[in-house]
């Protein structure tokens, strides 16, 4: 309770099993529509503060601060009109939302601005004795904390466990950062026998920090940019798109076809496998058409892992603003 929520390096296994607890909790009272949900945030109020592109991870967030009764600003007509385009800096938008949200979900392109605006927020919070929290919704090609913890709680509710999963991260893992949280959360959770599989071309590997940190938390790695030496063993094949807007327009071309989970692929891997993706997706799953094929594999779970961040970021958000109430 009451803490900001800035990166993966903050969580524990207890911390991570207390979370999923609540999260199962909500999604049963939801299915049941247990009016009560309503109100654990009620009187409280969410910013929305996103300056990058974003569908599930802003829209999740709204969606799950009002089902638990809270309240939902952000600026009017979209963050092109706020004052950051008078030439205003984060750390003023970040205090401006401050003063009048309990919570503040922060999205910006600059690695490290979840720290930034945290650092001022508690300047504020002294000041005008607040309390108010920051949640990263991701920081450029930092980290993508709540996408992590939604993508290992689906993990979870797929396959019970993660003890001894040979888990395959496909695409680019230099600059996507939801397969940099995911990676470390997995190590964090200190699950028994796990191998962790790193397919991607020689330009967008995992970044070296990120595999030794993995390796001295004593986790199998293998890096390779062949999938088929890893399909075969994958309990988890989690896919990602080329993150199109960290590169020039040539860069981006030179690799852009390099991985493309197509239909024929899933004919080759394991039965009990699922299939991960963050979305939004391109043609690294083909076209349109392949695109109906792939969804209609039972094995494709992304649909599941979309609907778990709402009740991941609800359980957060409980957490968060109203400590062990749920
Ligand atoms: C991801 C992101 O923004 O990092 N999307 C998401 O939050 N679900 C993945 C991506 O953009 O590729």
């Amino acid at each position: 309770m009451g803490k900001h929520i800035i990166s993966v390096d903050q969580f524990t296994r207890p911390d991570l099993e207390e979370l999923f607890d609540a999260a199962r909790s909500i999604r049963r009272r939801m299915r049941q529509h247990d009016r009560g949900l309503t109100e654990i945030c009620a009187g409280f109020v969410m910013a929305s503060l996103f300056f990058e592109a974003s569908t599930r991870t802003d829209m999740s967030f709204q969606a799950s601060m009002r089902r638990l009764g809270g309240d939902v600003i952000s600026v009017s007509n979209g963050i092109q009109f706020s004052s950051m385009y008078k030439g205003e800096n984060l750390a003023d938008t970040v205090r401006a939302a401050g003063c009048y949200a309990d919570v503040i979900v922060l999205r910006h392109p600059q690695v490290g601005s979840s720290y930034e605006a945290a650092y001022y927020l508690d300047k504020l919070n002294q000041r005008i004795r607040n309390r108010t929290v920051i949640i990263s919704g991701g920081d450029g090609v930092g980290e993508h904390p709540t996408q992590a913890l939604l993508d290992l709680f689906t993990i979870f509710d797929q396959k019970g466990t993660l003890d001894h999963l040979s888990i395959t991260l496909v695409g680019d893992l230099l600059n996507g950062r939801t397969v940099h949280s995911l990676s470390k959360l997995i190590a964090y959770y200190t699950p028994r026998g796990v191998r962790l599989n790193f397919v991607a071309p020689d330009a967008l590997r995992m970044p070296p920090a990120i595999v030794a940190m993995l390796r001295d938390l004593k986790i199998t790695v293998t890096e390779t940019d062949t999938l088929a030496d890893v399909l075969g063993e994958s309990d988890v094949l989690y896919w990602t798109r080329v993150q199109e807007e960290r590169f020039t327009p040539e860069e981006y071309d030179t690799i852009k076809d390099r991985f493309i989970l197509l239909p024929q692929t899933l004919a080759e891997a394991p039965k009990n496998m699922i299939v991960m993706h963050p979305l939004p997706r391109k043609h690294e799953m083909g076209t349109p058409e392949d695109h109906d094929l792939l969804d209609a594999d039972p094995r494709a779970i992304y649909f599941e892992q979309m609907e778990n961040g709402m009740f991941i970021r609800m359980a957060l958000l409980a957490k968060v603003l109203r400590g062990a109430y749920v």
